[in-house]
């Protein structure tokens, strides 16, 4: 427990910081590609669902248990989940809600560096006149992945002042630090975002072949497909892409929320964050890369070749289509909204290791935040050196993807089950400035938990080609993309050296090992943190005696 004396400055800026949490790069690069990945229009309906019934709890459940925490002086998951519940085991899913953010801040933070490097690119003219195939060359030289053996310089020095930046940012606080970051930045974005989606609007048919024109993406973006409803795999897709955009399951809101006051309002404010992520993930989301891309490549290129790098391999040859001049300000705009989308997170992630290491270890603020850098650097350095060995990828899946549900799955138990729903209910509603509908008390109870359970579940043990009625009639074999199949390595030779070379597959059990070492060396902390508590109420029971 600290006597941490830090808090939000006002109302605006807490909301201002806590959308900027959620808004990030997932809003404009992960959530397209995976909605063009899911058929477009058949993914809206599991989305929307997922958001409101998993989404929307979880967002409660969250900045109510921080503020709970808070209250109670700690400002970190494993003691906070520890205050709410008798059973010890509890701390160490809270390890989650730290390692999560360790794990993603460490590849988020290089992309969040591209996003920087990019800005000052398109500033400085560097893409006009590329045609496509030279803009993608120049992306894969700057990350270093043409081939050989390849030392990535500009991206790595790009990565160390992105890294720099948000270090020191953290160590000025939240009033100080985050919460002005997010005033400028959350602003910024959104002005630079409808200014593309005005230019994506209005730019129509481009006669460059004979789907070309954006609103043909739009309409692929938007048209219900109800089929795809008995699709488990756009389920699960859907809703990973709803932990991810609103940042739940990760820890950084409970985190953010332990910082509130005891009389703060939960119930609205939840809501103003998670509603202005979903306007910025759907409305301005969805409406640059893809209508972009549609209008000028038209709409199977878009199909064949969605994927998150685009923003940097297509995007600048794009907005070069609109002439130089546009191209320079769209340029700009494109890549300053996501370096301030990114940041604006990758803020958030660091804030879980400090509230903790504050508490527990009574670390200054600086040394919280330094130490947190180096420790970023060190876990970043393999995703940018064996990048093309899938080290990024594999980071982004066991802690981007998978400890997310586990850490959402046991948060929801413990606040509806083990801490109770009737008190966890009256928590929501404590100093509540709306109303929040009592069927909400049921969905948490019964819904959300269950709706995680079958995701995890069904990720756990995903059958083969996804035939889910064929695994239903006996025949359930695994796919290489079920959490146990990804395990070990199902259907695939998976070793170490072949021929005397080094195979990917050495690398990335080898970031697989980096990242349960880290996990665990987390978890040590915890209980060193735990025995010291206890030796702490030892001595104050000795002293009252
Ligand atoms: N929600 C952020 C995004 O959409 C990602 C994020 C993950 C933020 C973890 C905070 C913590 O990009």
């Amino acid at each position: 427990m600290s006597k941490s004396t830090q808090s939000w400055g006002s109302r605006v800026g807490l909301i201002l910081a806590m959308a900027g949490n959620a808004v990030g790069l997932g809003n404009f690069l992960r959530f397209p590609v995976k909605a063009v990945e899911n058929g477009g229009g058949a993914f809206i309906i599991p989305y929307i669902v997922s958001f409101l019934l998993m989404g929307i709890p979880l967002l409660w459940i969250e900045w109510s248990m921080g503020r709970y925490g808070g209250a109670r002086g700690d400002h970190s998951t494993p003691f906070i989940l520890d205050s709410m519940a008798k059973k010890r085991l509890w701390k160490y899913f809270g390890v989650f809600g730290i390692f999560t953010n360790i794990g993603v801040m460490a590849y988020y933070t290089y992309i969040e560096s591209w996003t920087l490097t990019y800005t000052l690119k398109s500033l400085n003219g560097d893409f006009l006149g590329m045609d496509i195939a030279a803009v993608g060359e120049a992306f894969d030289n700057y990350v270093g992945i043409s081939g050989g053996v390849n030392v990535p310089i500009l991206a790595l020095v790009a990565f160390t002042v992105t890294l720099v930046i948000n270090i020191w940012i953290l160590s000025k606080g939240l009033s100080g630090g985050i919460e002005k970051v997010a005033k400028i930045a959350m602003p910024l974005l959104i002005g630079f975002g409808a200014f593309l989606a005005i230019m994506a609007f209005t730019m129509g048919d481009t006669g460059r072949c004979a789907d070309c024109n954006s609103l043909v993406g739009m309409d692929f973006l938007w048209t219900p497909q109800y089929d795809s409803l008995k699709n488990p795999k756009v389920w699960l897709e859907a809703a990973g892409q709803i932990f991810f955009t609103l940042s739940v399951g990760m820890g950084t809101i409970v985190c953010y929320s332990s910082y509130l006051k005891k009389t703060d309002d939960v119930a609205l404010n939840a809501m103003s964050a998670g509603w202005m992520n979903g306007f910025v993930e759907i409305v301005l989301g969805a409406s640059v890369v893809i209508p972009i891309a549609v209008g000028f490549l038209g709409l199977d290129w878009v199909k064949e070749n969605a994927g998150f790098m685009m923003a940097f391999k297509t995007m600048p040859y794009l907005f070069d289509q609109w002439g130089h001049v546009i191209a320079v300000v769209a340029g700009v705009a494109w890549f300053g909204l996501l370096f301030f989308a990114g940041i604006t997170s990758s803020l958030a992630m660091g804030t879980p290791w400090m509230g903790f290491v504050e508490d527990e270890f009574n670390w200054s603020r600086n040394k919280a935040s330094w130490t947190l850098g180096i420790f970023i650097f060190l876990l970043a350095m393999p995703t940018i050196f064996f990048f093309e060995y899938g080290v990024f990828d594999e980071y982004d899946y066991w802690t981007g993807t998978v400890s997310l549900v586990v850490f959402a799955l046991a948060e929801v138990i413990l606040f509806a089950w083990v801490f109770g729903m009737d008190k966890g209910w009256r928590e929501i509603n404590y100093g509540a400035d709306i109303k929040v509908p009592l069927i909400y008390k049921y969905i948490i109870k019964w819904v959300t938990p269950i709706f995680i359970l079958v995701i995890f579940l069904s990720s756990l043990v995903t059958p083969k080609d996804n035939d889910w009625v064929r695994a239903f009639s006996g025949n359930w074999e695994l796919d290489g993309s079920s959490i146990i199949g990804k395990m070990v390595h199902i259907g695939q030779d998976s070793s170490w050296f072949i021929d005397g070379q080094i195979t990917s597959f050495f690398f990335i059990d080898m970031s697989r090992l980096l990242l349960l070492g880290t996990f665990i060396g987390l978890a040590l902390m915890v209980r060193h943190a735990s025995k010291l508590r206890e030796k702490k109420k030892l001595k104050q029971t000795e002293e009252e005696l």
